[in-house]
């Protein structure tokens, strides 16, 4: 059986929709999670089940035409997208879902010319990956019913899981794929990821195993990745809970449901429990207006002091962009009392990323040196986004000239001004707390990182 079918998140989604039968939205939600879990056949069967649906019938047919291309089913693809598209004439994710099957029907020019009113309406969804290979298949006779993976941004996003061949695994993720970020690597390598692998040697020097750690940082400086890459790392199951996303249908339960995803880690082992925008359970309390969410705060405490006394193979890391937002009882010993702040990439780290984002595009020679030292404030997100712009404006020439352009340092100056750099901003709130805050010294990484760079 697929592994990530076993998705403990899921397994609650879908008691909570046995208990809700008729909502709709959370049907649409749990076939999405199933299509990213491989689960194409059952993800359908709900998907029908929504496609009258006044809200969200539209995203049903969406999930349809890619779970059935999944299948190999270009046909039923095809259909679904029709249909959405009989409804809502200019639906971006519509139009592409039609490029898509239309693509693996072999009609390449009809999928392009889908591929460009998307794109057109909607730059978000541009994949230079397939549209290199629509060009190319709509120019070579030979090409045939091609199935087309989607990319990595369609795949990240879960509620828009793209067309996935059914046995592909996500490759592992591991240090070497985080630009930069030495000393951050080191601390996890010395305090997670030897004694995660070693236990025995850890307790034999009386050194403590066990407790949560806690990412903090500018968004896109790469908390996520970075966990996810820890798992790795630890060749552990990487979980993966959203937070604001699943509490919201916790409601009624949630103490039960927590506890059932901590079980489930458990059964994993050696795993990784990842929960992301922690802050969204650890509001401090004045902040705090429903009643409800204390509950589900304690049983989180009570879940954490259950694994800092048991010493079991899991991992448990949070991460926020808002560490200011989190209830301290969180950062006494045995929750999460590693806390470390993942900071924006510096200049070497910066270079380090252009290259490792722009690995197997076609580039001309382009001085990164000189692209990192001009990106001082970007993060690791904004670079991506400034190679995918570039990449966007190479492929562009490319058709015009019908040939291979390159990226060149051109393309990454005009791209610039299409990317904001956005740490400034975190910064600017980050200051506050590290000035008028700071009483138990939490926020000193912070302090100092803003008085080495004199903002
Ligand atoms: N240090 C880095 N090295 C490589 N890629 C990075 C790095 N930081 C960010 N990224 C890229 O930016 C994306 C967003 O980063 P993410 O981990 O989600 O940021 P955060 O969780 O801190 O908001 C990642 O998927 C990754 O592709
Ligand atoms: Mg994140």
């Amino acid at each position: 059986m697929d592994d990530r079918a076993l998705d403990p998140s899921l397994t609650l989604l879908l008691d909570a929709l046995e208990r809700t039968p008729d909502n709709a939205p959370l049907r649409v939600h749990v076939a999405n999670l199933l299509v990213g879990a491989g689960r194409h056949a059952d993800a359908i069967k709900h998907f029908r089940q929504c496609e009258g649906d006044a809200q969200v019938g539209t995203d049903a047919q969406l999930g349809i035409a890619r779970a059935a291309l999944a299948l190999g089913d270009a046909e039923a693809s095809l259909a679904a997208a029709e249909k959405l598209l009989a409804s809502v004439p200019s639906h971006a994710k519509g139009l592409l879902a039609r490029a898509r099957a239309l693509h693996a029907r072999g009609q390449h020019k009809e999928a392009l010319a889908d591929y460009d009113k998307a794109v057109s309406l909607d730059a978000q969804l541009a994949e230079p990956a397939l549209r290199d290979a629509l060009i190319r298949d709509a120019t070579d006779p030979r090409a045939r019913f091609r199935v087309v993976s989607g990319g990595t941004n369609a795949a990240q996003d879960a509620g828009a899981a793209a067309a996935i061949p059914e046995n592909s695994v996500p490759d592992r993720v591991t240090f070497a794929d985080v630009g930069g970020l030495d000393e951050v690597k080191e601390k996890i390598r010395m305090r997670i990821v030897y004694p995660f692998s070693n236990p025995d040697m850890f307790k034999a020097f009386g050194k403590k195993i066990g407790g949560g750690i806690l990412f903090y940082g500018p968004p896109g400086c790469g908390k996520t990745f970075l966990a996810k890459a820890t798992a790795g790392e630890c060749r552990a199951h990487f979980i993966n809970v959203g937070l604001h996303e699943v509490l919201d249908m916790w409601i009624g339960n949630s103490e039960k449901q927590l506890h059932q995803l901590f079980e489930d880690a458990r059964r994993r082992a050696p795993s990784v429990l990842f929960f992301d925008e922690v802050d969204a359970l650890g509001m401090q309390r004045a902040k705090l207006h429903s009643g409800s969410m204390r509950g589900v705060i304690t049983q989180f405490l009570a879940e954490l002091d259950g694994f800092a006394s048991r010493n079991e193979r899991v991992l448990v890391i949070g991460a926020t962009n808002t560490p200011w937002d989190l209830d301290s009882a969180f950062r006494r010993p045995g929750r999460f009392d590693q806390v470390l702040f993942v900071p924006p990439p510096d200049r070497a780290a910066r270079r380090q990323i252009l290259e490792l984002k722009t690995t197997g595009k076609p580039l001309a020679s382009v001085d990164f040196d000189a692209v990192a030292a001009n990106t001082e404030g970007w993060s690791g997100a904004d670079l991506e986004h400034l190679i995918d712009a570039s990449a966007e404006l190479a492929l562009t020439q490319s058709i015009a000239r019908g040939t291979i352009e390159p990226i060149t340092g051109a393309h990454i100056d005009k791209a610039r001004a299409k990317v904001r750099p956005t740490t400034r901003e975190w910064f600017s709130t980050a200051r506050n707390y590290a000035q008028y805050a700071n009483e138990a010294g939490q926020y000193d990484d912070i302090a100092d990182y803003i008085r080495r760079h004199n903002f």
